[in-house]
C-alpha cells in the first residue's frame, strides 16, 4: 500500500513539473518608431524545474540566448535590424537599440528546462516598425487661377514614411468622399525602404475654396492647407491682368485712330 502511494505521488510531482513550465506572458510592443529602442520581456513559470535556456527569435532566426550554466550566460547573434544591448538584457528580457525598418517581424521567446525533462514552451508576437513623415505633405497645382467649376488639377504627396501614409483631402473642412474627384496613384519607393504616397484632387473649383491634405499613419497625422483662387473672385477683387491689357490696347487703338 505504502509503495503504491509513493509511486503515485512521484508520478504526480513529475507530471506537475512537466505540464507546468509555461510562458505566462510575452511583451513585445506592437508598434515602434525607427531609431527607438525597445525592451521585450518573456515571463515564464518554471514551477520548481530548472532553467536550461531562454532563446529569442525574429522570424525564426535566433538573435539572443541566455543559458545560466554558461559563463557568461548571455550570447547575442548578429541579425539585421537587431542590436542587442547585453547589459540591459537578462534571463527574462532583451533590450534592442536603434530599431530600423528591418526590425519589424514576429518575435518569439522559447524557454527550456534542464534535463531530464527538457520541456520547452514559447510565445510569439509581431512588432511593426514605423517611420512617421518628418514634414507635412506637399500640395502642387494650386498656384494657378481656376475658372469657376473647372476641375482642379492638384496633387498631394506625402513626405517619406513607412508604411506609405494614407492620404485624405478636405474641402473647406469637409472630407472628400466623392470618388470621381479623387485620383489615387501608386506609392513611390524612396531611399532606405521608405515610401511616398500621392493622391490627386479633381473637384470642381468654387469660390473661397480651402483645400487640406492629411497624411495619416495610425494615429499620426500631418497636414497642409492651400487656397484655390478662382478667376471670378479675382475679377471681383482687383482688376485682373486681361482687363489692364485690354485698356492698354484700347488706348493704343485710340491713339492710332486720332
Ligand atoms: C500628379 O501626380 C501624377 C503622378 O505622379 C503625375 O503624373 C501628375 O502629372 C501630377 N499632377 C500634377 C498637377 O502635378
Amino acid at each position: 500500500m505504502r509503495k503504491i502511494i509513493v509511486f503515485w505521488s512521484f508520478l504526480f510531482v513529475n507530471l506537475e513539473v512537466s505540464i507546468c513550465l509555461r510562458v505566462v506572458g510575452i511583451s513585445v510592443p506592437t508598434l515602434k518608431q525607427r531609431g527607438e529602442s525597445v525592451t521585450f520581456t518573456c515571463d515564464y513559470d518554471l514551477e520548481g524545474g530548472k532553467l536550461y535556456s531562454v532563446k529569442w527569435y525574429r522570424d525564426n532566426e535566433e538573435f539572443y540566448r541566455y543559458m545560466p550554466r554558461l559563463r557568461p550566460p548571455q550570447h547575442a547573434h548578429k541579425l539585421e535590424g537587431v542590436r542587442v544591448d547585453l547589459e540591459k538584457s537578462s534571463a527574462r528580457r532583451v533590450h534592442l537599440r536603434e530599431l530600423t525598418l528591418k526590425s519589424r517581424g514576429s518575435y518569439r521567446c522559447e524557454v527550456s528546462e534542464e534535463a531530464p525533462s527538457f520541456h520547452s514552451a514559447q510565445a510569439e508576437t509581431f512588432m511593426e516598425v514605423y517611420y512617421f513623415p518628418r514634414e507635412s505633405p506637399r500640395i502642387v497645382g494650386h498656384e494657378r487661377v481656376y475658372e469657376l467649376r473647372e476641375p482642379l488639377d492638384v496633387n498631394c504627396t506625402s513626405a517619406k514614411a513607412f508604411p506609405a501614409p494614407d492620404l485624405q483631402w478636405l474641402i473647406n473642412g469637409e472630407k472628400v468622399t466623392e470618388s470621381s474627384w479623387l485620383i489615387p496613384y501608386d506609392a513611390v519607393h524612396a531611399a532606405q525602404g521608405l515610401m511616398m504616397s500621392t493622391l490627386g484632387l479633381r473637384a470642381p473649383a468654387r469660390r473661397h475654396m480651402k483645400i487640406r491634405c492629411v497624411a495619416i499613419i495610425g494615429t499620426h497625422r500631418r497636414e497642409r492647407t492651400a487656397s484655390i483662387e478662382t478667376s471670378s473672385s479675382n475679377w471681383r477683387g482687383a482688376p485682373n491682368i486681361n482687363l489692364i491689357m485690354l485698356i492698354g490696347c484700347v488706348n493704343k487703338i485710340l491713339q492710332i485712330m486720332s
